[in-house]
């Protein structure tokens, strides 16, 4: 058992040392006791434990099935060709080892920050920051990425139904042909109006949209197949390995989400059995799909072809079948499919705030929680409003590849977190374990970085730019705000 009563311990924070030094600050740990007993608690509130197993994998497959399928597989195959199955098997690799390493902290400290929690426990607070602020990144960003996904089906939608598309001055950001993207803004926003309802109803809204998503994908393969060509896979890595771990980078973003569910943690029944479980099956489960889907699509269309990335499906659709119907169905379930993503991913990031807010990073508004509905609401509505406003004004490839660095960062550090767990506390209670530990933790280590260098020097220099921000907010804001900061001991 978690020893509940257990005294604070933080390094540079001994009794006898007074005043601690700045780098013993910086390194300040929580100690896991004081993350689980906190658990649910929020500002005049706490959340409420309303989900199961299923909920929590609907939440996971929820937040991971989207645009990457439907929508970066047409900017992946240009870069791979028919070896884009094999990118999504790469990519699907390093999120297995991470989710591996997810699945053993989510069932050993079960709280909603996710791996910034794991990191606070246990390599100190300026490196949980770090990933706290990847998260926003995983999180935040790629909510505004999916948002602008969406309205690429929306208009497919809209023109296969009543022959209208949003013209491109409101439906794409500037430096995409438009000015303002409002399809983006709105889908954000009818995810956060579920979201404010509570946690057990996002819940129930999500698992009726996965179920569609699901179902759109098993019908793409079975109409796929029939225009399948195997011809098209004789040239199967036409740019070379070097496209292929170029996609590959590029598709991880397919598989950001899976550790959704980790950040439910405050919010499960049962979470140190479940949040494992629930991890690990819908990764699973997307990664079946996404293998199934990218060798139908690129049997049934010649690679040199994917010249128009959007709504790449549903045009596959149309094509191989020579009626408009079974696309527009597609874009129909792509829209529900997308929207799915949106209000899971947007959940994931009101709760890594939450947590963040209640360990005093940041503010403290991000921790209210509404008596009524157990919502932290006033979080929901910053982070909603900033995601729309980001999602309506930047093109969706840079905030792809922005997403995907960010995230890639953070599971880096959720590899390291078990090793350093399993050192510092060998004897607690886990509920799942990486096997072979430390050698799979620095398998998803090491496939982490190789990701990271394969993606593009802007991409580095938006991260570069983003950690110094974060970095900033920090010193001038948390490190002294802290809740373990000497002044409140
Ligand atoms: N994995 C999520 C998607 O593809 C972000 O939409």
């Amino acid at each position: 058992m978690l020893d509940q009563g257990a005294p604070l311990q933080n390094p540079g924070q001994t009794a006898a040392s007074g005043s601690p030094g700045i780098g013993a600050r910086l390194m300040r740990r929580k100690p896991v006791e004081r993350l689980v007993a906190e658990g649910g608690q929020g500002e005049g509130g706490s959340l409420r434990r309303t989900l199961g197993l299923w909920q929590l994998t609907m939440i996971s497959i929820g937040a991971t099935l989207g645009t990457g399928i439907f929508v970066v597989l047409g900017e992946a195959v240009p870069k791979a060709g028919p070896a884009v199955t094999l990118s999504f098997v790469i990519a699907g690799l390093t999120a297995l080892f991470s989710a591996l390493s997810y699945a053993e902290l989510a069932g050993s400290i079960p709280v909603s920050g996710s791996s910034y929690s794991y990191a606070y426990a246990t390599m100190g607070e300026l490196i949980a920051w770090i990933c706290g602020w990847c998260l926003v990144l995983e999180y935040g960003v790629s909510v505004a990425a999916v948002a602008v996904g969406w309205g690429e089906y929306l208009n497919e939608l809209l023109d296969g139904t009543i022959g209208v598309t949003i013209p491109a001055a409101l439906s794409a950001p500037p430096g995409d042909g438009g000015v303002f993207n409002l399809p983006a803004l709105i889908v954000v926003l009818l995810a956060m109006a579920f979201l404010l309802g509570g946690a057990r109803e996002s819940a129930r809204a999500n698992t009726v949209m996965v179920i569609v998503k699901i179902a759109a994908l098993v019908m793409f393969c079975a109409i796929g197949v029939q225009g399948f060509r195997s011809g098209n896979y004789e040239n199967f890595m036409p740019l070379g390995m070097a496209g292929v771990s170029a996609a590959g980078a590029t598709l991880f973003f397919s598989y950001i989400g899976f550790d959704a569910a980790s950040t439910a943690g405050e919010e499960a029944k049962n979470a140190q059995r479940d949040l494992p479980r629930a991890i690990m099956l819908s990764l699973v489960v997307v990664t079946a799909l996404y293998v199934l889907v990218a060798a139908v699509a690129v049997g049934a269309k010649p690679w040199e072809n994917f010249t128009d990335s959007e709504a790449a499906l549903a045009q596959i659709m149309r094509e191989v079948t020579g009626q408009t119907f079974w696309g527009t169905l597609l874009a129909f379930c792509a829209v529900i499919a997308i929207a799915s993503v949106v209000l899971t991913v947007l959940y994931g990031q009101t709760r890594i705030l939450f947590a963040m807010s209640r360990d005093g990073l940041v503010p403290k508004v991000f921790a209210r929680v509404h008596p009524k509905t157990g919502a932290p609401r006033a979080n929901t509505l910053i982070v909603s409003l900033f995601c729309g406003v980001l999602a309506a004004a930047i093109p969706l490839g840079q905030l792809a590849d922005a997403t995907s660095i960010g995230t890639l960062f953070a599971f880096a550090l959720v590899n390291v977190a078990v090793v350093v767990l399993r050192r510092t506390k060998p004897d607690m209670p886990r509920t799942f374990r990486v096997p072979l530990s430390p050698v799979l933790p620095a398998l998803g280590f090491a496939f982490c970085i190789w990701m990271m260098g394969s993606l593009s020097t802007v991409t580095w220099v938006v991260f570069g730019v983003w950690m110094a921000a974060g970095l900033v907010f920090y010193f001038v804001y948390g490190f002294r705000r802290s809740r373990l900061a000497p002044s409140e001991k």
